[in-house]
């Protein structure tokens, strides 16, 4: 899977960020009945959790230290990324020992540590739960229950946006375009491009579910950043906001007011999976792009679509 980029490489860089918030408390409601008993994060794109494609993500991109923000169904992901012995006993009697290589080492590519947001007040007051753990370093957050796909030959999502913090050494938001008609359902990012590279926007604003004829770009918020240790004093300062939660979109800012901001503009796709229908197409995209499903699904599919 992602593995491609070194991780010493960042380790030796004394600018280089080392570790990751990932939020997944969340409570998932656009995902009812499933989410009722199981996090989101932990729903399967044909047998993988979405988490452990997020920690992948994280691990190529050369972090080696993740704390994740945890709420119910706490016990399903701690058990996840911890050893199974009983489990290994079963696949060794049965002579499965790649699939024990397999399930042993899903924990092992980073120290993984947890924290429990007892209330679920918004992703500003999740990743203001990893102040301790970060303390007054740069570090990084992926969103839980998003999955970033670049094109082939592309570095993994967080590794781009930890280039361009490395350069600037300020904080650093991935965006992708969106159609201007689905404009009203994200963040959008209102900012300058940088005159060498059009991809690279120095961040004025971020502005919430803009009404289509009054958005600033067409650049959507994709799950993925880079802060300074500043944005935690950025949260404190930021009030409940919209839903009574406390907006990490407020807090950003507070921070692009104090700071140079900047905003990635990439190729890679991105799957918010706590939307029903973005679930559906990542979980068809990863089926026909595994060996063991591709042929399989492809044949079903046109079966089914034949007639579409
Ligand atoms: P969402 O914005 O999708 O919110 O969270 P949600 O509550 O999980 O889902 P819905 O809207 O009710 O369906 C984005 C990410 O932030 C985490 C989520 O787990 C998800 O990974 N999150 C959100 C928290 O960790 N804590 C919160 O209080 C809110």
């Amino acid at each position: 899977m992602m593995r491609d980029a070194n991780p010493q490489s960042a380790i030796r860089n004394p600018h280089s960020v080392r570790k990751a918030v990932i939020p997944a408390a969340g409570m998932g409601t656009r995902f009812l009945p499933a989410t009722k008993s199981m996090p989101k994060e932990m729903l399967p794109i044909v047998d993988t959790p979405v988490l452990q494609f997020v920690i992948e993500e994280a691990v190529a991109s050369g972090i080696d230290d993740i704390l994740i923000v945890t709420g119910r169904g706490k016990r399903a992901i701690e058990n996840h990324f911890d050893f199974n012995p009983e489990l290994e006993g079963f696949l060794a009697a049965a002579g499965k020992h790649q699939l024990i290589e397999q399930v042993r080492g899903i924990g092992d590519r980073a120290r993984i540590h947890y924290i429990r947001q007892k209330e679920q007040l918004g992703l500003g007051d999740a990743i203001r739960l990893g102040r301790d753990h970060v303390g007054d370093q740069p570090f990084a957050v992926l969103l839980g229950d998003t999955i970033i796909d670049p094109p082939d030959g592309q570095r993994p999502g967080l590794r781009q946006i930890l280039d361009v913090f490395e350069e600037k050494q300020a904080s650093v938001v991935a965006v992708h375009r969106v159609p201007r008609e689905w404009v009203s359902r994200y963040g959008i990012v209102d900012g300058e491009p940088e005159p060498n590279n059009r991809d690279l926007v120095r961040l004025r604003q971020l502005v919430e579910k803009p009404a289509v004829d009054q958005a600033p770009s067409d650049l959507a918020i994709a799950g993925r950043y880079v802060f300074t240790p500043e944005i935690f004093d950025c949260i404190d300062a930021t009030g409940r906001g919209v839903g009574g939660e406390i907006q990490l979109t407020d807090a950003m800012n507070l921070l692009a007011q104090r700071q140079p901001m900047y905003a990635l503009a990439w190729q890679a796709k991105r799957y918010d999976i706590g939307n029903r229908v973005e679930y559906a197409k990542c979980f068809i995209d990863f089926a026909l792009r595994r060996p063991e499903t591709a042929k399989a699904v492809r044949e079903h599919l046109s079966k089914v679509l034949g007639g579409a």
